[in-house]
């Protein structure tokens, strides 16, 4: 398949490839909890071999601290193929080389300059399209096509291509359902890129990708593969989350009307709600790591190179952590989640989500008077996912 043809090829996301990459499951928490209790570390016999899986919070923050016991390498299998050799599955000392070189480009101030100059805009504009109707799909008008348009627009890129790159996107996260679309997905990318980046190292302009072509540490620039790899990473990692947890959000503030209430009423409220909606129900259950010698957790003897399945969606709920841990509560004590991760690998972009959901959420109380359920709804919305979790619909009144 050739750029051309896969930009020609029509596109509904909803008609498929979503549904592939969330899966059905509506509530994995109950059987996490009996996992915390019965086997908080779990050796897992599957075909493609032995894994083990972790499950409370204090095992999750121990491997994540330690990216020199428990290596990210675990991920060239799983994504390098895919994505190249990106951020995500380097060790040290690299790893801090690189996190240096592209964490420039998500400063606070040019954060600060995305939320005037790009985010607003873009949610009022997709507002505008069914503010005077009365009812919406938050989902399919707002929460997925928003962050693209963001990521788009970070990245200079003209809105015309953003279509293209949710179905990059999609093609990228649901790999494990049509390996030959995403590695196709992959190849695309970076023949869109490639004219790109030169063009940017040429006459570098205000965007991210101009930010990564002038980077330099150590008198240490990245390479055009380096870029491309990291340009994408962004896609997967910077807009199937953010979608998927400003959607969650919104399902659980619209499942509980008094605490939509009470942020309606006083705004200040949103930073902890945004906190305890990724708590509550993280965008992306589980992360990966892969000890570098034999280690032992609770007793449970893991060789080196076993791939560690770290349950991040099970360690928020973890009951010796937070109180209730199964309810939604904005107002309990702020503690920190595992949504973003933790450690060396404690995720780069998590000021830019948070400042994008604030943005959304904000403008959506604004803009929709006396928002609510759609009761005559029959489509059941409901957040629902193996690895990644969201609503895929959610139909609402206003007004
Ligand atoms: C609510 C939204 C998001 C969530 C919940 C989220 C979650 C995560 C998690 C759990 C990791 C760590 C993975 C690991 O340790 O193996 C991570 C890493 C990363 N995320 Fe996100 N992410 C979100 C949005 C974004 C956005 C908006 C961007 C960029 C625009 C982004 C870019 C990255 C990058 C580059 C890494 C790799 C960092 C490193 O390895 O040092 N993410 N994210």
């Amino acid at each position: 398949m050739t750029l051309v043809s896969a930009i020609a090829e029509p596109f509904d996301p909803f008609a498929g490839a979503e549904q592939t990459v969330v899966g059905a499951v509506r509530d994995p928490y109950p059987a996490l909890a009996e996992k915390r209790r019965t086997t908080p570390v779990e050796v897992v016999d599957e075909d493609f071999g032995r894994h083990v899986e972790i499950y409370t919070y204090e095992d999750v923050e121990r491997v994540l601290r330690d990216n020199h016991t428990f290596s990210s390498t675990v991920y060239v299998e799983v994504m390098g193929l895919l994505m190249g050799h990106t951020i995500l599955e380097m060790d040290e000392p690299e790893h801090r080389l690189h996190r240096h070189l592209v964490s420039h480009a998500f400063r606070q101030k040019v954060l600060a300059h995305w939320e005037d100059a790009l985010v607003g805009g873009v949610v009022d504009d997709l507002i505008d399209r069914f503010a005077d109707r009365g009812r919406a799909d938050l989902v399919r008008e707002l929460t997925f096509p928003f962050p693209v348009k963001v990521i788009a627009g970070i990245l200079g890129l003209p809105e015309r291509d953003y279509v293209h790159f949710q179905k990059w996107s999609l093609a990228l996260i649901s790999v494990a359902y049509d390996f030959d679309r995403a590695v196709a997905a992959s190849q695309s990318l970076k023949e869109y890129f490639g004219p790109i980046v030169d063009q940017r190292r040429a006459e570098p302009a205000e965007d991210l990708i101009s930010d990564l072509c002038q980077a330099e540490v150590d008198g240490q620039r990245l390479s055009d593969e380096e870029i491309f790899a990291f340009l994408r990473l962004l896609l997967p990692a910077g807009v199937e989350t953010t979608y998927r947890s400003s959607g969650n959000l919104l399902f659980a503030l619209l499942t509980h009307p008094d605490q939509l209430d009470a942020v309606r009423r006083d705004r200040s409220l949103l930073p902890q709600a945004i906190e305890e909606g990724l708590r509550w129900e993280p965008p992306l259950l589980g992360i990966m790591r892969a000890p570098t010698i034999d280690v032992e957790i609770r007793g449970v003897a893991i060789p080196a190179g076993t791939a560690v399945g770290v349950n991040i969606g099970s360690a928020n709920r973890d009951e010796t952590r937070y109180e209730r841990p199964d309810e939604l509560d904005m107002r309990r004590d702020p503690k920190q989640h595992m949504a973003f991760g933790f450690g060396p690998h404690l995720f780069l972009g998590m000021h830019l989500a948070r400042m994008e959901t604030r943005v959304a959420v904000s403008a959506v109380l604004d803009r929709l008077p006396n928002l609510r359920l759609d009761p005559a709804d029959t489509s059941d919305a409901h957040i629902h996912g193996d690895i990644f979790r969201s609503p895929t619909t959610l139909p609402v009144l206003f007004g």
